[in-house]
């Protein structure tokens, strides 16, 4: 019998800290919308799905990944969005700085030159809140959520009766921007 290969489900996010995980968390619950929340430790926002890939190219995904240079940067989110007939509820940024497009196209191209099949539909970048709605909430503007970006993350995910179960399995730091100076000075 021939044995099936070993597998994992597989994504590219942006992590983020627990404290800008906890102003989301903030946002879900202030929402009566019914439904089941991301969990705190699990908020993040998806740069690219992969499915099920063997486990022996991890390694190749961590070599291009590691080979980005990325800058760190701002993303600034003020409003949550709906896709009704899904019952989710989502944050996305106000706008996708120049750096994120940078690191989509580079992690794209990487990824695509290795091998790796992707979703063709377009990168939307969005932060999942709420899961199964029960109740539509309209349009919301809550306080502003700043969140420094300075990580990306190669997550795997186990699918279970709770929800998914994430796992960090690779993790690289931005380098420090102009953003930093501006900041201080
Ligand atoms: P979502 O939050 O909008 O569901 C892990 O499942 C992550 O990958 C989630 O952030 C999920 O986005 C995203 N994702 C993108 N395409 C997916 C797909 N085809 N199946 C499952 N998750 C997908």
């Amino acid at each position: 019998m021939i044995k099936k290969e070993e597998t994992a489900r597989l994504f590219f996010a942006l992590w983020p800290s627990e404290a800008v995980q906890r102003e989301f968390a903030r946002w879900a619950q202030a929402l009566d919308c019914g439904g089941r929340p991301t969990r705190l430790e699990s908020i993040h926002l998806t740069l690219f799905f992969l499915g099920e890939v063997p486990v022996r190219r991890i390694e190749a995904l961590k070599a291009l990944a590691g080979a980005l240079t990325i800058p760190s940067f701002d993303l600034k989110f003020l409003e949550i969005g709906e896709f009704r007939r899904k019952h989710i509820i989502w944050a996305a940024p106000l706008e996708v700085p120049a750096p994120l497009h940078a690191l989509a196209s580079s992690l794209e191209s990487a990824l695509r030159v290795n091998g790796f099949v992707l979703d063709e539909r377009p990168f939307t970048a969005h932060v999942t809140l709420v899961r199964n709605t029960r109740r539509a909430v309209g349009s919301h503007f809550l306080s502003p959520i700043e969140w420094r970006v300075r990580e990306l993350a190669l997550v795997r995910s186990r699918l279970g009766s709770e929800g998914s179960q994430y796992e960090l399995i690779g993790r690289w730091n931005f380098a420090d921007s102009d953003y930093e100076h501006r900041d201080r000075g």
